[in-house]
């Protein structure tokens, strides 16, 4: 039978450019989020989480061909992330897939990933 993944499900590429630059939009103008990111140019961060996206969920693997193992931890560990950052970060991402409107079912395994992602992220005390 033929397997569908989420990527297809909930629309592929397209999505996921929608998601990740409305969640942008928002980083842009959030106070917490806003001095973390080194570049004043938010693009290059917009493609890198588009194309991590994109591959975990099973579309192509072009994160991995430009950026190597994700190992996204060891790649936030120069950025001081507490529970402030995390809930910032969670709500920038809410505003973005509320936006999207998925059916439920594909909105709630998205959301799970978001929560335990950002969790698994913090590496300071708040
Ligand atoms: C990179 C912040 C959670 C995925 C970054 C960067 C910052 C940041 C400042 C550097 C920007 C850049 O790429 O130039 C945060 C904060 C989080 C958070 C404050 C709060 C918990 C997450 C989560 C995911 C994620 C949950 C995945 C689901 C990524 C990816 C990159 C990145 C893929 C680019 C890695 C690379 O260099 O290839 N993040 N992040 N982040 N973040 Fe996060």
């Amino acid at each position: 039978a033929e397997q569908v993944t989420f990527y297809e499900a909930v629309g592929g590429e397209e999505t996921f450019r929608r998601l990740v630059h409305r969640f942008y939009e928002g980083v842009a103008g959030d106070p917490v989020l806003r001095p973390l990111y080194p570049e004043e140019d938010l693009g290059p961060a917009e493609d890198r989480l588009r194309l991590f996206l994109v591959q975990y969920w099973g579309g192509p693997n072009t994160y991995s061909q430009e950026r190597g193992h994700p190992r996204l931890r060891m790649r936030h560990a120069p950025f001081v992330i507490g529970a402030v950052e995390r809930d910032a970060w969670l709500a920038r991402m809410r505003e973005a897939m509320d936006d999207l409107d998925l059916p439920e079912q594909l909105d709630a395994m998205l959301w799970n990933y978001f929560t335990m992602a950002a969790q698994s992220m913090v590496n300071a005390p708040s």
